[in-house]
């Protein structure tokens, strides 16, 4: 239930502790642009979007590219390069599904850039899938085959979980047209609270899904994976 501080949004969101009000920006926003947030995306479609959306409309319309959710306004920005952004100018940064694409070495330094550019009292949410429930799910396949005698196990449900490591998650690959398709990285709670508290951030908690600091964050949060916001002391 929310503290009876907690402000409960239309959406059903739950805002708590309040933070500094300000621009929001959504790192990897991906298809998830809203017009209030600040939206970055370093995919090539963001790209073309943001630099010639004529002609991103005349490929779609001669057939040659999908329709996109991507709008003039996104930032076109490689989040391997440095923030676009003065330090402490920016009230809340949320990224979801994002942090994975990334190496480690690359996603502490992005974890330090987005205390660099938050003011003071601003607050990180991040939100990636959760190594513990893959693995979690891994070890319950695999008792229930090894307890069910030989002729009747079904191995093909590990193979497919096993599968889903090696296509989606296991791979480092970066390739030209899509670098941001492939995990570089698994995190678990304990591996995500500690990057952002090396990194500076205080008060460095898992949070559940649409309870945040952050106003509005039901407007972009899409995923219930593993969550956890900190504040910029
Ligand atoms: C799985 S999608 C997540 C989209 C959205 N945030 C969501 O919650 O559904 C990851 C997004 O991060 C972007 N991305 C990955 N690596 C990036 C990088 N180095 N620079 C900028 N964007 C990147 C990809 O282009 C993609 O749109």
């Amino acid at each position: 239930m929310p503290e009876l501080a907690d402000r409960v949004t239309s959406e059903g969101a739950v805002q708590h502790r309040a933070g500094p009000s300000g621009p929001r920006v959504n790192l990897g926003c991906g298809p998830v642009m809203k017009d209030d947030w600040i939206n970055v995306d370093g995919s090539h479609r963001a790209w073309l979007v943001a630099q010639a959306s004529p002609l991103d409309r005349l490929l779609v319309r001669l057939g040659l590219i999908a329709p996109t959710a991507f709008k003039p306004s996104v930032v076109y920005h490689n989040l391997l390069k440095p923030l676009p952004w003065a330090s402490g100018s920016i009230a809340a940064i949320y990224a979801g599904e994002v942090w994975e694409h990334l190496r480690y070495a690359d996603a502490e330094r992005l974890t330090r850039e987005c205390y660099r550019v938050l003011a003071k009292g601003g607050v990180l949410r991040l939100c990636v899938p959760d190594g513990v429930e893959f693995w979690r799910r891994y070890l319950e396949i695999f008792a229930e085959e090894h307890a069910t005698a030989r002729p009747r196990r079904r191995p093909e449900r590990l193979r497919r979980h096993v599968q889903m490591y090696f296509d989606d998650i296991c791979t480092a690959r970066n390739l030209i047209m899509s670098f941001g398709h492939f995990h570089k990285w698994q995190y678990d709670e304990v591996q995500l609270v500690d990057l952002m508290e090396q990194n500076g951030f205080t008060e460095v908690e898992r949070e559940p899904f649409w309870v945040s600091r952050i106003a509005g964050i039901e407007a972009i949060e899409r995923s219930d994976f593993l969550i956890v916001e900190g504040v910029k002391a």
